[in-house]
């Protein structure tokens, strides 16, 4: 259970809290995580084991997805959903500017070109609006064809797939979910892989629910989807067939890893509780201080990170960071302007939000081991700084 003791009078002073403990975790699984790996070692099927195809399916039944498709990370991921549904050269994939540099990255990857979004000032999520004014503009300008839009469910919080779906339908753009920090978020009653045509996540041992190495997850409804990523993730190959019947890589899930994530998805729904509370109560001690993160009564934030703006973002950090107090800057430079990306700017960027909240964003320590005392440290130690 998570220690909802507050700072007891004989415990010693906080000394440091980091942004992400993992130690815990572990500590609480860790018999079950050693049986598991032992189990592995005993049958020696290291590569799409017994294990694999369980935790697929449990994670499909976790999402109430059809089609879960374990695989090596959430890049390789959404480069394997890039190619089941056959974007390249000469296509436009709209992401959101502010994200992890991934987002991009994976759509260069496969030679398309990434269209940058900006995102909505409350959710820091895909602005929908936004989107629709940069599709017009790609096809106005007539030198890329629009074909996805990949929205990004930053820090936990699932994006806005009702209103951008309705306008990538319209325009019969494919919606591909960039997941990779939201599992175990929700939408409405449906979760985080359930929520678009094809979703993708990622098991990098910090995200919500992470192995001991990486690794990641493609859910979709489309059988013809999950086919073609089967076949993706192992050379192209049909099962055990040796023809090439597709362009393919070396992206499975190792069957440890597999072992590793079905212990963690077997205790996955208490910790989305734990950290919900975490939310709350640093919700409650920070709300009118700075700004909190948006909860719209719509959706559910797995909470992979709690994110809060605040003035003087570099220097509140630094001296955070002096008395112990582990931040993460996600993210310091918005898409736009990394320099890997130059080349596939229009001049139409107008990106305002993207670039605000690259100076003003904080991310707090988090995780479902966080006890109330640590909170209750961060955040008096926080309002200290800011003065
Ligand atoms: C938004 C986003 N997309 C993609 C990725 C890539 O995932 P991975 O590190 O598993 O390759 C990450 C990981 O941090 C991410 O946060």
């Amino acid at each position: 259970m998570r220690s909802s003791e507050a700072l007891a009078p004989a415990a010693p002073a906080i000394q440091s809290v980091p942004l992400f403990d993992l130690k815990r975790q572990q500590a609480r699984l860790r018999a079950d995580i050693d049986g598991r790996i032992a189990h592995v070692l005993d049958h020696g099927q290291f590569i799409l084991g017994p294990e694999v195809e369980a935790l697929e399916r449990d994670l499909a039944a976790f999402a109430d997805a059809r089609h879960c498709i374990a695989v090596s990370s959430g890049r390789d991921a959404l480069i394997m959903a890039l190619m089941a549904v056959g974007a390249g050269p000469g296509d436009a994939v709209f992401v959101p500017a502010f994200t992890f540099s991934a987002t991009a990255g994976v759509v260069a990857s496969v030679g398309a070109s990434p269209v940058f979004v900006d995102v909505d000032a409350a959710t820091f999520n895909m602005d929908p609006m936004a989107f629709e004014h940069a599709l017009d503009g790609v096809v106005a300008e007539g030198k890329l064809r629009p074909v996805a839009v990949m929205p990004v469910d930053l820090y936990g919080l699932p994006a806005d797939y009702p209103a951008i779906s309705a306008i990538a339908e319209a325009r019969g753009l494919q919606v591909i979910a960039d997941a990779a920090q939201s599992f175990g978020g929700k939408l409405g009653d449906r979760s985080v892989g359930a929520l678009a045509p094809i979703s993708c996540t990622s098991f990098y041992p910090t995200k919500p629910l992470g192995a001991f190495g990486d690794g990641g997850g493609v859910f979709t409804e489309d059988g013809r989807l999950a086919e073609a990523v089967r076949q993706i993730r192992t050379h192209g190959r049909q099962g055990d067939g040796d023809e090439a019947l597709r362009l393919g890589m070396t992206g499975r899930l190792d069957t440890i890893q597999a072992a590793v994530l079905q212990a963690k998805l077997s205790v996955f729904a208490g910790e989305l509780v734990w950290r919900e509370e975490v939310a709350a109560r640093y919700d409650a001690a920070l709300e009118g201080r700075v700004t909190i993160p948006h909860r719209p009564d719509w959706a559910r934030s797995a909470w992979a990170l709690y994110t809060v703006r605040v003035p003087n973002r570099d220097r509140v950090r630094e001296q955070l960071s002096a008395e112990g107090i582990g931040t993460g800057l996600f993210y310091r430079i918005p898409l736009h302007r990394h320099p890997a990306f130059a080349t596939y700017l229009t001049g139409r960027e107008d990106l305002p939000v993207s670039d605000r909240l690259a100076d003003e964003v904080l991310s707090l320590p988090m995780g479902p081991d966080l006890t109330d005392a640590e909170i209750d440290h961060v955040v008096e130690r926080l309002l200290a700084v800011l003065g």
